[in-house]
């Protein structure tokens, strides 16, 4: 599987009966066309900062082919944030759809990054009751997370992510070189979901992850090529084990996650997502080794390794966070049932842990400044 001079690489995601790529490499993208051969035509759903750098090139890939392979004006742009992710962008995607003439048979192309992904791939779910999708991520999250395994979805004013569908992709394209116009926080808080991987037990990437931190940071095509083929590889194999979060499998993927989801909807100091996780990755490192399932030892190297991808492992002095405010939200969590539930490290590997005791959490939250 390791990327070479030949071009990129795809990972097969297997699940029967819709398997699909996921396609990594520099030139990932100019397989768009061959990919939709035999397909209807394509309608492509952006935003604004990916169009201009990324979009155009891609149009110009179909335009040499004759534009009966694209849907005439069928570009889309979604607004930026997660106040775009709604119910209103769906409908007003899947109108634009209908005027425009949108087939069935014919393809929507999410390219951006989480944002993007989900609401026209929620679109592209519910559209004639459902048309192919490929998924062309231009962050760095959306290539090592939202792009695979075919969550899409959209908020509602009472909460995050709360309508929704399973829609798998046809193929997903994830090319490095368009994340050289991603914005530097952004690169950053992608790395957050990175380490997830590594910590959940893919020791090759821990040691890319250690011994080519630099190369990473610099978001070198090459090395970011083998990052994100790697967790693309660890996604696909929990998605083909447990599509759809009932089997505990695909919930391991949350490792970091249930602190990091209070620390969002807590607010205050607007971090973003791969900024929350790398926070939670050290409260569960903390926390797994104050219960004595790891080494403390452990915790210090996954520790040093954010620290190394240049993520802040603890809170800022001054964020006005409440330990029992964040608790309440950990325990509301949609996927904890009203316990406190954390993925954690141990003898058996990676798993789900109910209500740990309250000293090894005092040294959890202190270990990210995060004091009674
Ligand atoms: N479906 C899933 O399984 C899944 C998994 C994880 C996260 N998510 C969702 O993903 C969303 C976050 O996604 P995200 O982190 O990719 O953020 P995002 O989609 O908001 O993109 C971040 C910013 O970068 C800009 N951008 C994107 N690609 C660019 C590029 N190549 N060059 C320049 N600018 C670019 C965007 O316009 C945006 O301003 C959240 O809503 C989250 O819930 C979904």
């Amino acid at each position: 599987m390791s990327p070479d001079s030949a071009g990129p690489v795809t990972i097969p995601v297997g699940l029967p009966g819709r398997e699909y790529g996921v396609t990594v490499g520099v030139g990932a993208i100019e397989r768009l066309p061959d990919l939709l051969r035999g397909r209807g035509r394509a309608m492509f759903v952006t935003q604004t900062a990916i169009m201009l750098p990324h979009v155009a090139n891609v149009i110009d890939l179909f335009e040499r082919r004759g534009n009966e392979h694209l849907v005439v004006g069928g570009v889309e742009h979604v607004d930026d944030g997660e106040a775009a992710k709604s119910l209103g962008t769906v409908e007003r995607l899947c109108r634009r759809f209908a005027q425009l003439g949108v087939r069935r048979n014919d393809v929507v192309v999410a390219i951006g990054g989480g944002i993007v992904g989900d609401t026209a791939g929620f679109a592209a779910a519910v559209y004639h009751r459902g048309i192919a999708v490929v998924q062309v991520p231009t962050t760095l999250l959306a290539m090592v997370d939202s792009a695979i395994g075919g969550k899409t979805g959209v908020n509602l004013p009472e909460g995050k992510n709360l309508v929704g569908a399973f829609h798998q992709p046809i193929a997903v394209l994830a090319d490095p070189t368009v994340l050289g116009t991603l914005p530097a926080r952004e690169f950053d808080a992608g790395l957050g979901e990175v380490a997830k991987y590594a910590f959940l037990g893919d020791d090759e990437l821990c040691t890319i992850l250690e011994t080519e931190s630099a190369a990473v940071v610099a978001r070198d095509p090459e090395t970011v090529t083998r990052v994100v083929a790697r967790c693309a590889a660890f996604k696909a194999r929990v998605v083909v084990e447990d599509e759809h979060e009932t089997r505990g499998t695909r919930a391991t993927l949350n490792l970091g996650h249930t602190l990091a989801h209070a620390l969002e909807t807590a607010g205050g100091y607007g971090l973003l997502h791969g900024e929350a996780v790398a926070i939670g990755l050290v409260f569960a490192a903390r926390l797994a080794a104050a219960m004595e399932r790891i080494h403390p030892e452990q915790a210090d190297a996954q520790i040093a390794l954010l620290a190394a991808l240049g993520l802040q492992t603890r809170v800022p002095a001054d964020a006005p966070l409440d330990r029992s405010e964040l608790l309440a939200l950990m325990r509301r969590d949609k996927k904890s049932s009203g316990r406190l539930t954390f993925v954690l490290d141990g003898p058996e590997g990676v798993e789900l842990v109910d209500d740990p005791p309250t000293v090894a959490l005092d040294a959890a939250f202190a270990a990210v400044g995060i004091r009674a």
